[in-house]
């Protein structure tokens, strides 16, 4: 029998928009669907269960992996993926949000969505009448940290206790879904980061009250050496998200010291500490903006140094591959038909 025929998680027609509105029983499930569908993938196994689907992709902020894995999860999948980039339709331009909503819900069978405003994808949950996948918002990127569970469980086995640290921006996207994935699922959350950074008061709490019920373990430091102590996974995202462009020099000048590089991974005393970053991240100069940074600050790597991102402690693009299994989880989950 298959994880999805012997389920008994009910999922169907449920949106994935943040981790704070699934159980830890939800989140392993779609965990260990993932897994299941992994394999018939690299088996070339057909797992087609949203056959004749259509999906809509709507992305206002660019993406490589998002977009690549919803794409190909659909396919996968027997569905038919639209993309719609931010000037393709008239999305909260010349129409509102609840009527694109609407459309879009008489046409499709699931939309993911990508963009700033937290609140544009819960209205677009609202009122489209089918499964809406937050696909990134200013406030969580949850599809992501599936990929980052499963990355950890195939390496470290299971995710409960498992310390996660959190370096770099602690109030981002990634930092969030992070904090409360984490405490969601039982693990020892830190975020390490500056008091001017640290995550908001709400966040916090959501991830105090989720670590409540799991026996997760939540904490906010600027301490390096007190957070990183025993880590079993180091993790970080760019000092700048999408959207904040101007901020690189307040940034630069805040993180340098949460750069993970050898030092830290040294301070974690972990021989076999997990290097983790959802991408694309700055560890070169093979990029535009990398270079930019370098002309005008001095930088050759930011959030972590290309030694550590190449080396055995890496597994970032496992991860990214695990964008497309997690992902077919969740579509496949949330479908009306299953
Ligand atoms: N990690 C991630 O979401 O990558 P993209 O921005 O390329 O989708
Ligand atoms: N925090 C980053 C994540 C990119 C996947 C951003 O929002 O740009």
């Amino acid at each position: 029998m298959t994880t999805l025929e012997r389920n008994t998680i009910q999922l169907t027609g449920r949106s994935f928009l943040a981790l704070k509105d699934f159980t830890e029983e939800e989140i392993n499930y779609l965990i260990s669907l993932a897994e299941e569908l992994k394999a018939q993938k690299k088996a070339h196994i057909p797992h087609r269960y949203l056959e004749g689907q259509n999906i809509a992709l709507l992305f206002k902020k660019p993406s490589t992996r998002t977009r690549c894995a919803f794409t190909v999860a659909c396919t996968d999948l027997g569905a038919h993926p639209e993309y719609l980039g931010k000037n393709d339709i008239q999305f909260g331009k010349k129409e509102s949000v609840r009527d694109t909503a609407i459309v879009l819900g008489r046409m499709f069978d699931g939309i993911e969505f990508r963009g700033f405003s937290h609140e544009l994808v819960e209205q677009l949950a609202e009122h489209s009448g089918v499964p809406v996948w937050n696909g990134l918002t200013d406030l969580y990127h949850p599809t992501q940290i599936l990929a980052d569970f499963l990355t950890i469980k195939e390496q470290i086995g299971h995710l409960k206790g498992v310390k996660l640290v959190f370096v770099g921006d602690g109030r981002n996207n990634v930092a969030n879904s992070l904090l409360i994935g984490g405490a969601k699922v039982g693990m020892d959350v830190r975020i390490c980061t500056p008091k001017a950074l640290f995550p908001s008061k709400d966040m916090i709490d959501l991830a105090e009250n989720a670590a409540k019920e799991t026996n997760g373990r939540i904490m906010i430091t600027d301490n390096i050496d007190k957070a990183v102590h025993g880590a079993d996974v180091i993790y970080t995202d760019v000092w700048v998200s999408m959207g904040e462009e101007e901020q690189f020099e307040e940034r630069i000048n805040q993180l340098l010291p949460y750069q993970v590089n050898r030092n830290m991974i040294e301070k974690t005393m972990n021989e076999s500490v997990m290097f983790l970053h959802c991408l694309p991240a700055f560890h070169d100069l093979d990029t535009q903006v990398g270079k930019e940074i370098h002309e005008k600050f001095g930088l050759t790597e930011m959030e972590v140094t290309d030694e550590i991102f190449q080396s055995k402690h890496s597994f970032v693009f496992d991860q990214a591959e695990n964008r497309m299994h997690t992902i077919k989880a969740v579509m496949t989950a949330t479908n009306s038909r299953n």
